[in-house]
Order: structure tokens, then sequence, then C-alpha cells
């Protein structure tokens, strides 16, 4: 950033004479329409190990053997010179019918010098913080002739340190559940360990479940990881769209996000297939996502699974739909319904009697993909049933305003449809400035359900991508600025957008798609320049839409007003590789402060942020004087710079 503090000495602002020069203008005397209150917000879905690897703080990677029919991936043999063991994926001998194998542990040779076991890898490894309180919960039988002591312990990759260790006795030949509690000393914070489970004699034990957890957001049981949530709150979003995207499609009917199957004790979920070719726990399941947007003070947009999977199946419409409907109702009353109602009670007797407050259902995903063009249909007979039972509920399409209008949902009308925009750079520049000003003001509300600006050659399900950053560098948070702007000064019809996809684990064979918002392995996390561009936005908005307009400039941008305090905050985008000098004017504004505050995003278009390089591209705020109605302001080359004056 150090050349972004050699343009801010550069940046300046004088009155001047406004013939033929680049000038960016707000009217403050006209509004033109209200912000959408809910305009900024995230979605998510189980892709590039978002949730297991990711939020989801769980520690133990194929906690429940289910990850492989044919060996137990992740974890592996422990032993010393003087002991040995076995391991093997039992299905005959299993805790109920949701975990459908055990680890079977057979230690032949180990006495109290000479431990055997097993160890797991994590996700990427076991993240280890100094001073910290792991939870572990282990699901466990032994045969006749042994009842304990298991050791379980978190040791460094090469075995020489353990950083916490503990004992739990009482296996019988019946499963039982084990809660441990492992205490690391002080330390440096590492990823380079394993989770080990040793005996110290010989004897046969199964495990049904092995689940450990670090700390979480709000010390919730089965919760999320503090940092990724921190990033997030910083973001402030009004809504979570969830629970996809793809995930709630599934490749097949069978493997879609059959919410019914994501609830309960986490021994009662089996999992599934996730469609970006790993398997998903169900760990965060429904109520989960429920208390995270609980935990982000948003609200949820709730995707139902809508009779269309990936590969191309889809459910007719009619009779055979209905079940499918009768579980997005059922899935409705989980969220919403009081404790007399069914759903409602099982939500309180997972642990939440309080209802959700719910707007908006959307009716699956991306259906412009249904060959078979049912999605009419499909949406009609949601759409009918939903109204029918929650009038007040929000339904909305998945094919969006980037779609031909003759493919878009006729028979109804839908209260919002959900466009999006993976586009490169240089796309998003060109169409921004015209987007959504000539749409429908009485058509539906607009939903724009995924969207990012992509820098490099390749699409981001281009395989080629993999080769490329997880995370977008400044040129891209360049072409998400200009749309975020065309999408706020649209926002009293753009009524909510969200970045996607928000999160990537980095470490290798972890990602499916580029560019992701926030990347992170098992210890740290980083925001790209995309995400600091979407948060100055999201930080940063007023109620009430301002006119603006622009000449002789290639700046885009925006600005609003915050109708009780009446500051202006203007948002602008210098695309270009060089300062811009602008005539900035606030045209129809009374009192004027005679300070602003000024943040700043700039650097060079490949200037980009990285798990070791976390905060190399950040905004910097700083403080305009003597400012005036009518000012030069010079943008740093590659910029998105928010200006926020204080007026009436
Ligand atoms: O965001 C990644 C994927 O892009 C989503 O799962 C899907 O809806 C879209 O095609």
């Amino acid at each position: 950033m150090k050349k972004l503090n050699a343009f801010l000495i550069f940046a300046t602002f004088a009155v001047a004479g406004f013939a033929a020069s680049p000038t960016f203008t707000v009217d403050a005397s006209r509004s033109v329409g209200q912000v959408s209150p809910t305009l900024y917000g995230l979605m998510t879905e189980e892709i590039n190990h978002s949730y297991d690897g990711g939020l989801y703080a769980e520690l133990i990677q194929n906690r429940a053997f289910l990850d492989s029919e044919k060996s137990p991936v992740h974890w592996s043999v422990v032993n010393d010179k003087n002991s040995a063991a076995a391991i093997a994926l039992d299905s005959s001998n299993v805790f109920n019918d949701k975990l459908t194998a055990s680890l079977r542990l057979t230690v032949t040779q180990a006495d109290k010098k000479n431990s055997a076991g097993v160890a797991n890898d994590g996700y990427w490894g076991i993240p280890v913080q100094p001073k910290t309180t792991y939870r572990a919960m282990i699901i466990a039988r032994a045969d006749a002739n042994f009842s304990g002591p298991v050791t379980v312990s978190i040791v460094s990759d090469d075995g020489k340190k353990v950083f916490a260790t503990e004992k739990f006795s009482g296996l019988t030949t019946v499963w039982k559940k084990f809660d441990v509690t492992l205490k690391t000393g002080r330390g440096t914070p590492t990823a380079q360990a394993r989770f080990v489970i040793t005996l110290n004699q010989p004897g046969t034990i199964w495990l049904g479940l092995v689940s450990l957890f670090p700390p979480t957001w709000n010390d919730q049981p089965n919760g999320f990881r503090k940092d990724l949530m921190q990033m997030l709150v910083g973001l402030n979003p009004k809504f979570l769209r969830f629970p996809g995207g793809n995930y709630v499609e599934g490749d097949t009917v069978e493997t879609r996000f059959d919410w019914k199957k994501t609830i309960g004790p986490i021994e009662e979920r089996h999992g599934h297939p996730c469609p970006w070719g790993y398997r998903s726990t169900d760990g965060l399941g429904l109520l989960e996502f429920l208390q995270w947007c609980e935990d982000m003070k948003s609200e949820p947009v709730l995707a139902v699974y809508a009779g269309y999977s990936l590969k191309g199946m889809h459910v007719n419409p009619g009779a055979d739909l209905e079940p499918f409907v009768q579980d997005a109702l059922d899935e409705i009353e989980y969220v919403t319904g009081d404790t007399n109602t069914t759903w409602g009670a099982q939500r309180a007797k997972d642990g939440h009697p309080a209802p959700f407050i719910l707007h908006y259902v959307e009716v699956g995903n991306e259906d412009w993909f249904d060959k078979s063009k049912s999605y009419d249909a499909r949406f009609a007979q949601f759409h009918d049933a939903i109204k029918a039972k929650y009038p007040q509920l929000k339904t909305i399409s998945t094919i969006g305003d980037d779609q031909p209008e003759k493919t878009r949902v006729k028979s109804r009308k839908p209260d919002m449809i959900d466009g999006h925009y993976y586009r490169s750079v240089d796309a998003f520049i060109q169409m921004s400035p015209d987007y959504a000003k000539n749409y429908d003001r009485n058509g539906p509300e607009i939903f724009v359900g995924e969207w990012a600006a992509y820098e490099t050659p390749f699409v981001p399900w281009d395989k080629r991508s993999q080769k490329e950053p997880p995370t977008p560098n400044l040129k891209a948070a360049i072409g998400d600025g200009v749309f975020m702007a065309a999408m706020e000064r649209n926002s009293d019809l753009i009524k909510m957008q969200c970045y996607a996809p928000l999160f990537v684990n980095v470490n290798p064979g972890a990602r499916q798609w580029r560019p992701d918002m926030i990347g992170y392995d098992a210890i740290s996390a980083y925001g790209s320049p995309s995400y600091y561009a979407f948060q100055m936005f999201s930080r940063n908005v007023g109620d009430e839409i301002l006119a603006t307009a622009s000449a002789e400039t290639a700046v885009q941008g925006c600005a609003t007003r915050d109708s009780r305090t009446g500051e202006i905050i203007v948002k602008l985008v210098n695309p270009q590789p060089t300062v811009e000098t602008l005539k900035l004017e606030l045209k129809g504004v009374g009192a004027l402060g005679a300070t602003a505050e000024v943040i700043t995003l700039s650097g060079s278009p490949e200037d980009t942020n990285a798990i070791n390089r976390p905060r190399h591209v950040v905004p910097v705020t700083r403080k305009l004087r003597d400012v005036k109605a009518q000012f030069t302001y010079t943008l740093p080359a590659n910029s998105i710079v928010v200006l926020k004056f204080h007026a009436h």
C-alpha cells in the first residue's frame, strides 16, 4: 500500500472551472428512489470446502468413516517401534442406520511405553492454538476384553510434540458416547498436527464417529470458525442466500440438499455427496444455516429444492412433484412455524424454539439449464402452494434478467427473479453504465443472486483456472466495483445482491472454482481485494438514491444519502491505469461540512492478498479538509473510493 500513500498525497481538491473535463455530478436535490435495505448480502453453498474444512468448525475429516467405501481415508495407523495396530472399515458393526460404517482399530502389540492407534490428518492439518480448549466427542465400543483407557491427543505431524492429551475409559461392547476435553499449553499456532487415538495395551475397539471442535463463534456447539464469522460480520450482510447454488440441486434427485436429513444430533446425519466432488457431512445443516443468519443479524433467503438436478434429471410437475412441494412447505414451517406446528416443534426440539424471520423463498437454482423446459410448471406448483399457505412470502424465480426474456416464467408473476453474472472485468466495465437503466420498474423485483468479476482469461468453471490464485486481485475488485455501483444506482429495483462464491479453502485440491471472496487454510484466513471492495460498498450506504451524472470520464459511480443524518456517500471507481483528476460537483446541497471521510482501495491491478500476505491490499481511510460543493479530486489509478460528506 505504499503506492497508495503516494497517490493520496496528490489527491487534491480546489474550486475549479468546469469546462469539458472529467466530471462527476451528484444532484442532492434529486432523490430518484429508495435504496433497498437488504441490498448487500451473502450467498453460500458447499463448494471449495466452504463448510467441511471451512466455516463449520469440525476438525476431523471423514469423522463418520463414510467418505470412501474402500478405505478409511484421512485415517492412518500410528505405532512405535515396539507396538503394532491395524485399521479397517467395518459396515457390520455400526452405531445406527445413519452412520453406516465404523472404523475397527485392532492393537496387537502395545504396552505402557509403546502405544498404537490411529491418526486423523484433519482438513489439511489440525489447527493448534496456544492455551485453547478443544472438545472431542467419540462414539465407540470395544470387544469384551477391553474397557480402556483410550488416549486422545493432538500431536505434531512428526509425532515429537504432544500439544494436548487426555484419557477416557469405560468402553463396553455396547456403543457409547464419550466427551473429552483437551487443553493446549503455550506455544506458537500451527496446523502441522494430527488428532491421535491410541491404546497402551492390545485390544480391539470400533469408532462410530470422532469429532473435535475448537472454540466456536459464540461458543455454539456444532458451531462456526470464529475468524471466518468475524470476517462475515465485517461485511454487514443483510441476508444469506442458502443452501445453493448447485448444492441445493445436487447431481441427482437423490443427492439434492434433502433438508430433513440435515437436522438433529450430528450422529443422526448420514451426509451426502455434494455436486462439487466431495462428500458433505451435513454437519452444517438447515438449523445451522439459520443460526448463522441469526449470528450475522441477517435474514435467510431460503432456496428450496424444486425438482431439477444438475445431471439433467427433472421431476415432472403434478403428482410426481407434490412430495417435493410438501417438503418445501415443511421446510418453511421448520423455519417460521411456532412450536405448535409439527416442524416448529421439531426446530424447538433441535434447540431453537423461536421462529426465524423469512421473507423470500427461492424456487430451485439456475433452472434455465433444465432442457425439459419444465420450470414454468414446476415454479407455478411451488409458487401456488407457498402463496396458499404463506401469502406473505415472496417467491423468487431462478431465471433472471441475465437470461433471454422468452425463457422466463410466464404462467405466474414471480415476486423476484434471480440473475447470475460471472463476467470478465472488461465485460462489467462495459455493461455497468447502462445496467438495469431501462428495466421495467413494475416488473418483478431483481435479485442478483450470484456475481463476480474475473480477471484471468478463464471462466470460473474452466479447469485451467486451477492454476490461477484462488482469490481475485485488485483488477477484479475494480470490475466488482463498477457493477456494485450500477446495482446501487438501481437499488430501487435490485433488492438484493451477493457475490459468489464466498469461500475457498486454499489448500491444493480443495477448490473447484475461482475467483472466491475469502480464502483460508486450517489456521488463518484473509479477504481478497473483492472482499474489501464489497465491504466498502456494504458498510457505507444511505437509504436514498441520488441522481448522478458523469461526463468525459471512464470513472463510474453512485451516490446515496442517509436521510437520518444527511450524510451523502459517493462511491467512485476508476478502472484506468492512470490517475483521474475529476471535477466533483455536489449540486443542491444545503450546508456542507468542511471535512469528509475518504476510504480508498487502490494499487496495481495485479496487487492481491494471499494466505501468506493477507493485508497487502486493504482500504485506507483518511480525512478530507476544506470540502466544497465543487472541487477537484484526483482518484488514484485502479481505485475504488468512497467519499462521505456531512451535509444537511
Ligand atoms: O457459484 C458457483 C456456482 O455457479 C453455483 O453453484 C451455481 O449456481 C452457479 O452456476
